[in-house]
């Protein structure tokens, strides 16, 4: 007989360090498997105030997917496995996710099933944890919980406003299938009883899901292709009725163009984000980087949008909200996607349009419009940083590197050019009628400020230089 004292205490059983690891590891799984998806559902779905949620909510999914491998990484984990061996039932189980048939069904899915079982798991694994051995990963989920309360409450009011039933009547058998296929796995701990795989469910032998190569906008829009007179040389009437709103004051001017290029950016974010499901094996990092870069191009489209209706403007009835930057680099490999993005995102930097444009905005008094501008000049710059970090890493750091970086954005410049060109008589590439609506709106609101001199003389950044030429 050996001769010991009491235990000191009696901590919940399966709560050692390889227990926490694995718990982790497999949460880390779920989360940066579901801000991939959010990513994709975000590019596939039209209605704004969800699209705007699913893109915040992926960065913040980000974050929380980051902690979780941080903390994994901490707990003797062999560093070369964080990223390797993810578990096949999390990914079969975050597969069938995507394969929603439409918004209503992917938000059921996520914010009716996923998410608050995710966040009962987590709750069940701060409940048995101990609160002193393991108090950095208590701190990681305790916030990590309150993010996702608030993102669950955040789209229930949304979801009552804008899809009222989809997280109730409309999807029963979807979020009935996602259960199912959880409990066959162990719930998201692994660790619950197993049940049957719902092979025969109404629901399974979806085909896999893939991101969209073509966008469509909030159907409140009228469908357009482009939002700015730059974007498309052919459309003449287009440009003159936008001269007509610069012939009111170039301050004017800028406010307007600051908005509706603003609230256009969600191309940008779309472009970021197709990507992050298409490029998978990719460091962690390139993830990170990316769903900031993503949701940072929402937040400028959200400040547009916001300045629009700070005039009470009616957005969807007044301004273009064009879909071809998207469509027509859809069907791009995503490395050329990325080089065009950061050959626009360069370019505005490299010739300072930032700082001429709020110059002009702090010229009309418009303290909103600097303050957004300000804010996005400042995103901007880390976006160039990832764009260089990353079209480096995907292209190759030598000179055949950039090289092929040139050659990518040269092609993506002309194949954006075909585009205009093949779609030049579409009567959606014609945006006279919106400028036309706009110019009478602008004009009943007009009020005088003591002109202080400034020197307006500012352009655009675009893809075909020919267009600045026009007359
Ligand atoms: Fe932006
Ligand atoms: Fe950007």
């Amino acid at each position: 007989m050996a001769k010991v004292l009491p235990a000191s205490r009696h901590p919940h059983e399966d709560t050692r360090v390889d227990n926490a690891s694995f718990f982790l590891k497999r949460c880390y799984v779920v989360e940066r498997r579901m801000m991939c998806t959010l990513s994709a559902w975000f590019v596939d779905t039209s209605q704004w105030d969800l699209k705007r949620q699913l893109s915040l909510d992926m960065r913040e999914t980000s974050l929380h997917a980051d902690a979780l491998r941080s903390r994994v990484l901490e707990l003797r984990y062999p560093r070369r496995d964080v990223d390797k061996k993810y578990d096949p039932e999390i990914l079969a189980f975050m597969g069938e996710v995507a394969k929603a048939s439409s918004s209503e069904e992917f938000v059921a899915g996520v914010y009716g099933l996923l998410l608050p079982e995710l966040l009962q798991a987590y709750n069940a694994y701060l409940d048995r944890t101990d609160l002193l051995d393991d108090a950095p990963t208590v701190y990681a989920l305790r916030h990590i919980v309150m993010d996702k309360q608030a993102q669950i409450y955040r789209m229930q009011a949304l979801v009552n406003r804008v899809i009222p039933g989809a997280l109730d009547t409309n999807t029963v058998e979807w979020r009935d299938y996602l259960r199912q296929y959880l409990a066959s796995i162990g719930g998201f701990s692994g660790t619950d009883e197993r049940k049957a795989k719902p092979e025969n469910h109404a629901c399974a032998g979806r085909p896999t899901y893939e991101v969209g190569r073509q966008v469509t906008r909030d159907s409140r829009w009228r469908p357009s292709l482009y939002h700015l007179p730059h974007e498309n040389k052919y459309d003449v009437e287009g440009r003159k009725a936008w001269q007509r709103i610069e012939q009111l004051d170039k301050r004017i001017a800028m406010q307007v163009w600051s908005a509706i290029s603003h609230f256009n950016e969600i191309w940008a974010a779309e472009v970021v984000a197709a990507s992050m499901w298409d490029l998978q094996d990719q460091p962690w990092d390139f993830y990170l980087d990316l769903a900031r870069w993503s949701s940072d191009e929402t937040r400028h489209s959200t400040m547009g949008y916001r300045a629009l209706e700070g005039w009470g403007w009616d957005a969807p009835d007044l301004i273009p909200w064009g879909n071809a930057l998207y469509n027509a680099m859809g069907p791009m490999p995503p490395i050329q996607r990325l080089a065009l993005l950061y050959y626009y995102e360069e370019g505005l930097l490299r010739s300072g349009t930032k700082q001429i444009e709020i110059k002009i905005l702090e010229s009309a008094q418009d303290d909103g419009s600097v303050q957004d501008m300000d804010f996005d000049w400042a995103d901007e710059a880390i976006h160039v940083s990832y764009g260089f970090k990353w079209l480096k890493h995907l292209t190759g750091e030598d000179n055949a590197g950039q090289a092929e970086l040139k050659r990518l954005t040269d092609e993506a410049r002309e194949i954006l050019a075909q585009f205009v060109r093949k779609h030049k008589d579409d009567p959606q590439a014609k945006l006279a009628p919106y400028f036309d609506r706009l110019y009478d709106v602008i004009a009943a609101e007009i009020h005088e400020i003591p002109d202080d001199g400034l020197n307006i003389q500012w352009a655009p950044v675009v893809a075909d230089e020919e267009v600045l030429q026009q007359p």
